[in-house]
């Protein structure tokens, strides 16, 4: 069947086509229906009972695959290869879920999972699917007040962490950071339990904190837990507009069920077969495909702690693919653009045999297809750029290889995938001619595995996503639709930027910045960036009378930003201005700024209230080196 056979398929029957997709889901009661008109906007398989675990691990198990690989974790950064077969993954988790299941943890109960790229972090969270309790992972590069953040909302009976991470050049105690954000959160999880890496072992509270290893050795292993389809499997935070991160929700059914059909229809990946996606479990991407969907498909999935450069050098990507056999590997296109910095004649590829590669996937922002070209030029295979959300958990649109391989248009990630019905809206909520660029929206509802609700939030989720187009869900992404339903994403309608591949609400670190005691004002803007895609400058107002010199107090806002979010903001330029550009109703003009950096035309907005600012801005802006020579 072609890609327009099933789409179609799915347009003439989206119940028949997600029941159809179930059948790849083992369940322990099946769904009385595929779609319930429930909840703010609808629920998939909701009656259904099943366990993700089961599903991702014990099956293939049972089915007498035990011996297959699950996870080879490749850590350069340590030296290190290690593999893990289904049985060793299930005694693992069972004995992990064993372990919090005597200690209290049940169904529903959230669990905070915050680690490194080791198998530990995978086993920790279908150790949580087992018991049908509700993890949620934290980025090891957010720092302290962020996981307190995310803490004090999803309230967890538990935290497990590992001692440490590490980055080239140094070792990040996480401990430290745990310990200090359960000293900054309200809510007080009864204990953690803690990996303890050979590299830096951490000092454990007494009464509080359990080691992973003493705990999981003599704990009986627990059986899945069948949990009903609307079950939340997990808590993912993402950026908003503002300081408190979004809690999307993802119900258990519809994620096993769209998945599994996404590891097959889009990946082209099947049991055996071994996937790649160097992304971190921290994001959704490695929820959705360095976890769940690979497993769910029977295949083995890798483990990378690494960075595309410098662990040891730009071939690492080449080496990984070529020594496990990858099939498919998924990563940010600003990850191929530090590759081709390094390597620009790609001279590390050819060392390599990576024959067995069949496709390059790209996502976490637009792929521009400098990068594209050069990809398809040194790999000569498909290289697909396909777009999704946090929120959507799988993609929105794909070249779906599993399917038939669709013609590339680079700056496209191609065509909708079924249970997508995008629309480019414009402000009235009108569709627009293909060609013209507008919001674009899915009408509801979305299909399974996409989020139904924010935890604890559902007028936020109402607000954030259904409001501005009755029957429509906002993307907060703006495009355009060609002729031939090929989709182009081209910005943000927000204020979120993406900061090589991960997405960061310039609010929050507006909000940051607001509560240095020399700030009057902010505001904060993502620039262009040759490697990271974008990365945010902030532009800072001082109260009158203050006497710290200029550079102390960006040093120190720097420095808070740093602190508070964590490193993963790469905030690192900032500048004094007298007065920020604004309408006359209030409205700080960030994108004109934005447009000034990046050294693009720029039209004075009738709205302005004082067109005279744009050239205090230009000039403060001219001094930290913006525009860059290259983009003027
Ligand atoms: N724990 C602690 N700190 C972390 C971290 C973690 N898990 N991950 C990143 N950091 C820190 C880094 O050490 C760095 O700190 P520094 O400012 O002291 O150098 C900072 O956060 C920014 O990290 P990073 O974005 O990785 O930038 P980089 O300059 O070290 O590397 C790239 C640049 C392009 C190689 C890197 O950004 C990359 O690999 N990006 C791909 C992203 C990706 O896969 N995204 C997933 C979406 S699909
Ligand atoms: P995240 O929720 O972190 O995955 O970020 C999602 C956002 O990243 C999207 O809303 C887009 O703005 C951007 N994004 C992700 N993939 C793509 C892509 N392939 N093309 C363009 N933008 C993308």
């Amino acid at each position: 069947m072609s890609y327009r056979d099933i789409h179609d398929a799915w347009k003439a029957d989206p119940e028949g086509f997600w029941t159809a997709a179930a059948q790849a889901i083992d369940w322990d009661h099946a769904p009385s229906a595929a779609f319930f008109d429930q909840g703010p906007a609808g629920e998939w398989f909701a009656d259904g009972m099943v366990n993700t675990c089961w599903n991702a691990v014990d099956r293939h198990v049972a089915a007498g695959h035990g011996d297959r690989i699950a996870i080879i974790h490749d850590s350069p950064i340590t030296g290190s290869i290690s593999r893990l077969t289904y049985a060793e993954l299930r005694d693992r988790t069972a004995r992990l879920a064993g372990a919090l299941s005597e200690r209290g943890v049940g169904s529903g109960d959230r669990v905070i999972i915050y680690m490194p790229m080791v198998p530990e972090a995978l086993v920790a969270m279908l150790a949580c699917a087992r018991l049908g309790a509700i993890h949620s992972v934290v980025f090891g590069g957010f720092a302290s007040h962020e996981l307190a953040v995310r803490i004090d909302d999803a309230q967890p009976r538990a935290i497990i962490a590992a001692s440490c991470g590490i980055e080239p050049g140094r070792i990040v105690p996480y401990k430290p950071l745990l310990d200090r954000a359960i000293e900054q959160s309200r809510h007080k999880p009864e204990f953690c339990v803690i990996l303890q890496r050979e590299q830096e072992p951490a000092s454990l509270i007494e009464g509080r904190d359990l080691d992973w290893d003493r705990i999981t050795r003599d704990a009986e292993p627990a059986d899945c837990v069948p949990v009903a389809g609307n079950h939340p499997a997990y808590i993912l935070y993402t950026s908003g507009t503002t300081g408190q991160p979004k809690g999307v929700v993802r119900h258990t059914a519809g994620h096993l069920v769209a998945l599994a059909w996404s590891m097959s229809n889009i990946y082209d990946i099947g049991a055996g077969d071994v996937f790649w996606a160097a992304s971190d479990v921290g994001w959704v991407v490695g929820h959705s495909y360095i976890c769940y969907g690979p497993l769910i498909a029977g295949a083995t999935t890798i483990v990378f702690e690494g960075k595309p450069v410098g662990t040891p050098d730009a071939g690492t990507f080449w080496r990984v693919i070529a020594q496990h056999g990858v099939k498919s590997f998924f990563t940010a296109p600003t990850a191929i653009r530090a590759v081709r910095r390094d390597d620009p004649e790609g001279r590390m590829i050819p060392g390599h045999d990576i024959s067995c590669l069949k496709a390059l996937f790209l996502a976490g922002e637009r792929a521009d297809p400098d990068t594209i070209t050069w990809a398809e030029h040194h790999l000569k295979i498909p290289v697909i750029d396909h777009w999704w959300q946090t929120e959507t958990g799988w993609a929105i649109a794909a070249n779906p290889l599993g399917i038939e391989t669709l013609p590339i248009r680079k700056g496209s990630p191609a065509v909708a995938m079924p249970g997508y019905d995008v629309q480019v809206l414009d402000a009235e909520g009108q569709p627009m001619p293909a060609g013209e660029l507008g919001a674009i929206a899915i009408r509801l509802p979305l299909p399974p595995g996409t989020l139904p609700t924010l935890w604890n939030a559902e007028a936020r989720f109402r607000k954030a996503y259904l409001e501005r187009f009755p029957g429509y869900y906002e993307t907060g992404d703006a495009g355009f639709v060609d002729d031939d339903g090929y989709l182009f994403i081209m910005a943000r309608t927000d204020d979120v930027i993406n900061v090589a591949g991960h997405r960061l609400s310039t609010g929050a670190m507006e909000e940051v910045l607001g509560a240095h005691p020399a700030v009057a004002e902010c505001a904060v803007i993502g620039i262009a960036d040759a490697l990271k895609g974008q990365i945010p400058l902030g532009l800072l107002c001082l109260k009158k009378g203050v006497t710290t010199p200029p550079e102390d107090v960006v040093a120190e806002a720097i420095a808070m930003v740093r602190d508070r979010i964590g490193p993963v903001a790469c905030f690192k330029l900032a500048c004094i201005v007298d007065r920020l550009p604004k309408t006359r109703s209030g409205k700080i003009l960030r994108a004109v700024m934005a447009k000034i950096a990046d050294g693009h035309e720029v039209t004075t907005p009738a709205t302005i209230d004082d067109p005279a600012i744009l050239t205090e801005i230009e000039a403060a802006l001219a001094a930290l080196g913006y525009p860059m020579k290259a983009s003027a």
